[in-house]
C-alpha cells in the first residue's frame, strides 16, 4: 500500500494549478446516460472516482475514451444496454447511486446496489427514492440492491426535498430531464456543482427554470434523449481551498491558478477572519497569510455557507489559531474521524457532539497518521507540513479518490512529500 511522506517546510511558495470538480464531474458523467451523442468532457480530473464511475458506465456497455486527447474525454453512452449497477462497484464510491435516475429515466428500470454506511456517517438515500416514487417509479429493496421501475415512463410532479440533498438533487433532475411533464424541486441543492449539471441540460434542450435557487423548475423531453456539447468541467473548489489552507497554515503565500474565486466565497472569508488577505482576478487567487492566525467559529452547511468538505482542512489550521476555536458540523453525524488523529500529533481537540473545540497554538510532531475519509486525509496532509520531524500518511486511497496529483502539486510549492510504499 502507498503513504505519503511529508517533512516539515520553512514556507511554500508558487502557483498551483486548479483541476476539474471531482463533485461536478461525477453527475456530469452520469447525465451523459442522456445523450444521444457521444459526449466530450474538458477538464475532468483524474482522480479514483472519476475512473470508477466511467468503469461502472462501461460494465452496463459505454464506451469512453481518455488517451487519444489529454484535454478530452469522450464518453459514449448510446451503446449502454445493461442496467444493474453491481455491488462491487457501488461499495467502493457511494456516488454511483448517480447513475439511478438517468438510467431510470432512459430504460423504464434500473438496478442500483444500496450503498450502505460510510465513515461519515449513515448517508441514506431515501430522498432519491421517494422522490422517484412520486414520479411514478416503483421501488422495491431486494437483497441489498434498490430495484427501481418505470414501464410506463416517469411523470413530471412537485417533489419537496425534507432536507437539501447534493446528489439527490442532480439524481432527480437527470430524471426530470427525460421524464413526462414539469417537475418542480422545492429546496432543492444550490451547489455550484449541481448549477454546472442544469446549465449543461439547459443548454442540451432540456428547459430548467430557477438554475441556483431552492427551486427548479424542469421541463422534461418525454423520453427523447438530448443532444449534449462539448464542455469543460467547472474547478474544483473543495481542492482550491485546501491549498489555501495549506497557505494559511504554513504562513505561505501561494498563488492558485484555473480556479473560480466566486465558489469559494465562504472559504476566503473564513480564512480572512484567521487574518489571511487575497488578491484575485477571475481565475486566480493569492493567499496572503498572516503570521498570526486567529481562533475562528465555524458551522457547516449548505452553499452558500461554509462547506462540510473543507471542516477537516480548517481544523488543521485551527490547530495554529491563536486562541479557542469552535467547529459545529451539522451535515454528517461522523465527520471527525481526523480529530484523533491530529490528537496524535499532538493538536488539543475536544469532542461534544457535533462539535469540536481546538485549543490552538499546539507544536504539532509528525508520526504515523492514518486517513479515514477524503477531506480528512487532506487535513493530515496539511498537519504535515508544519509536523515537527515525519509525518507518514496512511490509507492514502482515500485521498487519491477526489485530490489530482496532490504530492506533485504540493512538491511543485517546495513543499518535501513523497509517495512511498509500505
Ligand atoms: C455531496 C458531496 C459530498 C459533500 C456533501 C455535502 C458529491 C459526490 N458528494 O454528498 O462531498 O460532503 O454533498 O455537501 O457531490 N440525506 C438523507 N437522505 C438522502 C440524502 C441525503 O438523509 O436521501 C442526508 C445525508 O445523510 C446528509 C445530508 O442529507 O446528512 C446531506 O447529504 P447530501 O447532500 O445528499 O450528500 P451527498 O450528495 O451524498
Amino acid at each position: 500500500m502507498k503513504y505519503l511522506q511529508i517533512k516539515r517546510v520553512n514556507s511554500l511558495n508558487g502557483q498551483i494549478k486548479i483541476s476539474g470538480a471531482k463533485n461536478a464531474s461525477l453527475p456530469l458523467i452520469a447525465m451523459t446516460i442522456l445523450a444521444k451523442n457521444s459526449v466530450s468532457i474538458k477538464n475532468l480530473p483524474h482522480v479514483a472516482d472519476i475512473n470508477t464511475l466511467l468503469k461502472l458506465l462501461s460494465n452496463l456497455g459505454a464506451s469512453f475514451d481518455r488517451d487519444s486527447n489529454p484535454d478530452i474525454t469522450t464518453v459514449d453512452t448510446t451503446t449502454l444496454h445493461d442496467t444493474k449497477a453491481n455491488y462491487e462497484i457501488v461499495k467502493t464510491m457511494r456516488a454511483s447511486i448517480l447513475v439511478l435516475g438517468p438510467i431510470l429515466a432512459r430504460f423504464g428500470h434500473c438496478e442500483v446496489s444500496l450503498p450502505g454506511g460510510c465513515a461519515i456517517g449513515q448517508r441514506p438515500v431515501d430522498l432519491h427514492l421517494k422522490a422517484l416514487e412520486q414520479m411514478g417509479a416503483h421501488i422495491d429493496i431486494k437483497a441489498g440492491y434498490i430495484e427501481a421501475t418505470a414501464p410506463n415512463g416517469l411523470k413530471g410532479c412537485e417533489i419537496i426535498f425534507d432536507k437539501i440533498t447534493v446528489t439527490g438533487t442532480a439524481n432527480i433532475v437527470m430524471a426530470a430531464a427525460l421524464a413526462d411533464g414539469i417537475t418542480t424541486i422545492t429546496n432543492a441543492a444550490r451547489e455550484p456543482e449541481v448549477v454546472q449539471l442544469c446549465e449543461i441540460l439547459n443548454a442540451s434542450g432540456v428547459n430548467i427554470d430557477g438554475i441556483g435557487t431552492a427551486i427548479l423548475t424542469i421541463h422534461g423531453t418525454s423520453g427523447k434523449l438530448i443532444n449534449i456539447d462539448e464542455f469543460s468541467v467547472i474547478p474544483d473548489r473543495i481542492e482550491a481551498g485546501t491549498y489555501l489552507c495549506a497557505g494559511a497554515i504554513s504562513r505561505s503565500e501561494v498563488t492558485l491558478t484555473d480556479v473560480e474565486p466566486k465558489h469559494l466565497g465562504a472559504v476566503i472569508s473564513k480564512l480572512e477572519e484567521m487574518g489571511s488577505s487575497f488578491t484575485m482576478t477571475e481565475d486566480t487567487i493569492t493567499i496572503h497569510p498572516s503570521e498570526t492566525i486567529n481562533a475562528v467559529k465555524i458551522v457547516t452547511q449548505e452553499y452558500p455557507a461554509f462547506p462540510t468538505d473543507m471542516q477537516a482542512q480548517f481544523m488543521a489550521v485551527a490547530t495554529q489559531a491563536n486562541g479557542t476555536s469552535i467547529i459545529e458540523e451539522k451535515l454528517f453525524e461522523n465527520r471527525f474521524m481526523h480529530v484523533s488523529e491530529l490528537q496524535r500529533m499532538g493538536a488539543d481537540i475536544s469532542l461534544n457532539g457535533h462539535t469540536a473545540t481546538i485549543t490552538g497554538g499546539t507544536k504539532l510532531s509528525g508520526t504515523d497518521v492514518m486517513a479515514t475519509d477524503l477531506r480528512a486525509s487532506s487535513a493530515l496532509v496539511l498537519a504535515g507540513l508544519i509536523a515537527d520531524g515525519v509525518t507518514d500518511v496512511h490509507r492514502i486511497y482515500h485521498l487519491d479518490r477526489g485530490y489530482d496529483a496532490l504530492e506533485v502539486k504540493l512538491q511543485n510549492v517546495g513543499a518535501d512529500i513523497v509517495r512511498l510504499s509500505e
